[in-house]
C-alpha cells in the first residue's frame, strides 16, 4: 500500500480552480519533491492532505485512511510543517515542543530527550525560553520543522522547509530530512530551490495552474528534457518545451 495516495483532488474558490484533478501517489521511503510557480497549487494541495481544508472534489487516502471517511485515523499518521509556521506564538520556543509533544502522546521521558537534541541540531538552544512570536523568520521556521519531527510520525509534509533559513540549518535540515527517509518514513517536500530538489527527493511532481503536469525521478525528468541542471528541466517542463 502507498503511504500517501492523492486522488482526483480539486479544490475551487468560487470558479477557480486552484487545484484541478490531481492524481499522485508517495510510496514508503520516498522524498517526494512537490515544485511549482507561486500559486501553482502546492499548499492549496498540501492543507488538503493534512485536513485543515475541505476538498471540493477527490480524495487522499494516508495509509489506506481517507481523509474524508476517516480524517483523524490518517491525520495520525501525519507531521506536518505547515507555510506559515503555524507555531503557538504566546509559548516559548521549548514550550512549543513540549505543549505539542504532549498533544501527541509522546512519553515524558523520551520528549525530555528528544526537546534539547532538536534544538540541538537547529541552532535553537539558546532561544529555548524566548517566546516564539519573538524569534526571527528563519528560527520560526526551525521550530515549525522541530514540531513536524518530533513525535517521528510515519509521513512528514513539509511547505517550503528551508525556505528563509540559513546555508547551516538548511544542511541540517536536508540531512534530517534524507535520514527521516532512508529509516522507511515519507517525505513530501514543497520548495522552489531546485538545488535541493536534485540532492534530496526520489520522485518529483510539478505542478502548473492547478494541474499536476509531470511526474516521475528526476532522471526520467532530465531524460525527457535533455538538461541537466534541474532548473533548466524545471523551466523547461513549466514552458512545455519537452525533447521528442
Ligand atoms: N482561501 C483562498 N481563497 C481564494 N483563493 C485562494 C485561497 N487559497 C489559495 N488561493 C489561490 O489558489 C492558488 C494556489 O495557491 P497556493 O497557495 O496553493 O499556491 P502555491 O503553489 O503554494 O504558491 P507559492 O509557491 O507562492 O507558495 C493561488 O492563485 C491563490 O491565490
Ligand atoms: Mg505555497
Amino acid at each position: 500500500m502507498p503511504a500517501l495516495e492523492v486522488l482526483r483532488l480539486t479544490k475551487r474558490f468560487g470558479d477557480f480552480a486552484a487545484v484541478d484533478g490531481v492524481t499522485f501517489q508517495v510510496e514508503e521511503g520516498e522524498i517526494f519533491g512537490f515544485l511549482g510557480p507561486n500559486g501553482a497549487g502546492k499548499t492549496t494541495t498540501l492543507r488538503m492532505i493534512y485536513g485543515v481544508l475541505t476538498p471540493t472534489a477527490g480524495d487522499v487516502l494516508i495509509k489506506g485512511k481517507s481523509v474524508r471517511e476517516d480524517p483523524e485515523g490518517a491525520k495520525a499518521h501525519l507531521g506536518v510543517m505547515p507555510e506559515d509556521a503555524g507555531i503557538y506564538p504566546r509559548l516559548t520556543t521549548e514550550e512549543n515542543l513540549v505543549y505539542f509533544g504532549k498533544l501527541r502522546g509522546i512519553p515524558e521521558g523520551e520528549l525530555r530527550e528528544r526537546t534539547p537534541q532538536l534544538l540541538d541540531r537547529l541552532g535553537l538552544t539558546e532561544k529555548r525560553y524566548v517566546l516564539a512570536d519573538k524569534l526571527s523568520k528563519g528560527m520560526k521556521r526551525k521550530l515549525a520543522f522541530a514540531r513536524a519531527i518530533l513525535h517521528e510520525p510515519d509521513i512528514l509534509l513539509l511547505d517550503e522547509p528551508t525556505s528563509g533559513v540559513d546555508v547551516m540549518s538548511a544542511r541540517e535540515i536536508r540531512s534530517m530530512i534524507s535520514d527521516y527517509a532512508s529509516g522507511g518514513r515519507t517525505v513530501v517536500i514543497s520548495t522552489h530551490n531546485m538545488w535541493e530538489v536534485q540532492q534530496l527527493c526520489t520522485r518529483v511532481g510539478i505542478i502548473n495552474r492547478g494541474r499536476l503536469i509531470y511526474v516521475g525521478s528526476v532522471e526520467e525528468l532530465e531524460r525527457l528534457t535533455g538538461e541537466k541542471e534541474f532548473e533548466e528541466v524545471f523551466v523547461r517542463l513549466i514552458k512545455g518545451e519537452v525533447a521528442e
